[in-house]
């Protein structure tokens, strides 16, 4: 029997029609994360299982159900990555980017892979944008970094957003709530899913993520963290919410915005986007002040985001630069040969330009060029080859001019411009 070969489900290419929509979002990303002080960080899409396992956390989601694990030759435990934060954390501390002077701000794109049921806007293999910032402590932070993806999602002309915030305390108010929050939890515990039966004694706090409709309904009845702030995450907080005033950035309070990952302390956020349907969060983060320690590092704090790209494109409305390139249309060696030359030439001067090496007649070299779209085509036949010129045919007007050889170069710079009238 025959098999055909497809992308393994939850995975999907990115043809190029739409790859050029890809790389402006990306270009527009890199634009405003260096202008405000980020440098591109690249890491393995492999890293050793316990990374995930001690960071995002051995009782959330991502690591109990969504990993892609397994034993490479030496029989070492590996792991796909499913998220960016740990990795980032562990090449500092490996690098000791922290001795260096620079900004401890970072950016990334790259694949991410998690083993969750595949849904609109939900893939097994998707594309994060990170960014990342180290050492700074300073509630204004968290609200600059809202400011810049409020900005970057104003530039992807995405205008139906909610930004969503919450405070899930530190390693001193956070032990009170959870005790707390557990005995709340055992008067409950029937009304709950039987995941969530086991989270209730494990970690209460994921509670808050499970998706099940009647632990949902349930979580309503559950006391809220922010009730239960201490001092110093309390004033952390209302400073954020001072701090996007200044900025003039709306928000809604989400009490039970606990975003799945173990490492958050105070600070955690959401832009979600209603356009989206089930799977609307268009990028979250927030802060994890003791991540860094906890892999044996220094004890600096850290905040970002990561915003998932296929979501983002399903709303951006940005346009790709227009393309503008030529073909190039010969008859016989001679032709050829001058063609390949001046196909070169062009190139070395950022000119998108081809020629096919099918033999084909002017004519239907012209009909394919037409059926490629290009914007002109320069035409060298054997009459054209003996006086030293060659056609150049605006695709779009099918005006069509004879010029100099060696001038077709500054002509097409002149026409690229967008200059209308064809030059004397
Ligand atoms: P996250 O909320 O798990 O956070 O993912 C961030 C974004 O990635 C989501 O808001 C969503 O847009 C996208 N995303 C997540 N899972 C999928 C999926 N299966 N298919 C398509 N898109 C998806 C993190 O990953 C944290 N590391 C963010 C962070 C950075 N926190 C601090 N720094």
């Amino acid at each position: 029997m025959k098999t055909t070969l497809t992308a393994i489900k939850g995975t999907k290419d990115i043809l190029p029609s739409e790859a050029r929509l890809w790389q402006k979002a990306e270009a527009v990303c890199r634009e405003i994360f260096e202008a405000y002080g980020y440098r591109e960080i690249r890491t393995p899409i492999i890293e050793p299982t316990e990374l995930f396992v001690k960071g995002t956390g051995e009782t959330t989601d991502i690591v109990t159900k969504e990993m892609y694990t397994f034993k490479d030759k030496g029989g070492r435990s590996i792991t796909l990555r499913p998220e960016y934060t740990p990795s980032v954390v562990r090449a500092i501390i490996e690098h000791r980017l922290y001795l260096q002077p620079s900004l401890l701000r970072f950016y990334y794109f790259g694949p991410m892979f998690r083993h969750d049921r595949p849904q609109k806007g939900r893939y097994r293999q998707f594309h994060q944008v990170d960014i990342e910032v180290f050492g700074e402590s300073d509630p204004a932070v968290d609200a600059e970094i809202l400011e810049m993806a409020d900005y970057l999602l104003d530039r992807l002309q995405i205008k139906d957003k909610e930004l969503l915030i919450n405070s899930v305390g530190c390693p001193i108010c956070r032990p009170r709530y959870l005790t707390f929050l557990r005995q709340e939890a055992e008067k409950l515990k029937s009304c709950l899913c039987l995941d969530c039966q086991r989270r209730v004694e494990l970690n209460p706090l994921r509670l808050f993520d499970c998706k099940e409709p009647v632990c949902q309904e349930t979580n309503q009845a559950l006391p809220k963290i922010m009730d239960h702030l201490c001092s110093d995450c309390q004033t952390h907080f209302d400073d954020l919410r001072r701090w996007l005033d200044f900025y003039g950035l709306s928000y809604r309070l989400e009490p039970r915005l606990v975003r799945g990952l173990d490492y958050y302390t105070r600070t955690t956020f959401e832009i979600i986007s209603p356009g989206l349907g089930a799977q609307k969060a268009l990028l979250g983060g927030g802060r994890y002040d003791h991540l860094m320690k906890l892999y044996g590092g220094p004890d600096i704090c850290g905040i970002g985001f990561a915003m998932g790209l296929e979501r983002v494109l399903t709303l951006a409305k940005i346009i790709p630069d227009e393309e503008k390139s030529i073909y190039l249309a010969y008859l016989g060696e001679k032709s050829k040969e001058r063609c390949l030359r001046l196909c070169r030439d062009l190139r070395r001067q950022g000119f998108s330009s081809f020629l096919e090496y099918k033999d084909r007649g002017l004519k239907e070299q012209l009909g394919r060029a037409n059926k490629l779209g290009v914007n002109w085509t320069i035409i060298l036949g054997e009459d054209e080859l003996a006086k030293g010129v060659g056609q150049i045919k605006e695709m779009a007007s099918g005006a069509q001019k004879a010029v100099p050889l060696e001038q077709i170069i500054a002509i097409l710079k002149i026409l690229k411009r967008g200059e209308k009238n064809w030059p004397k």
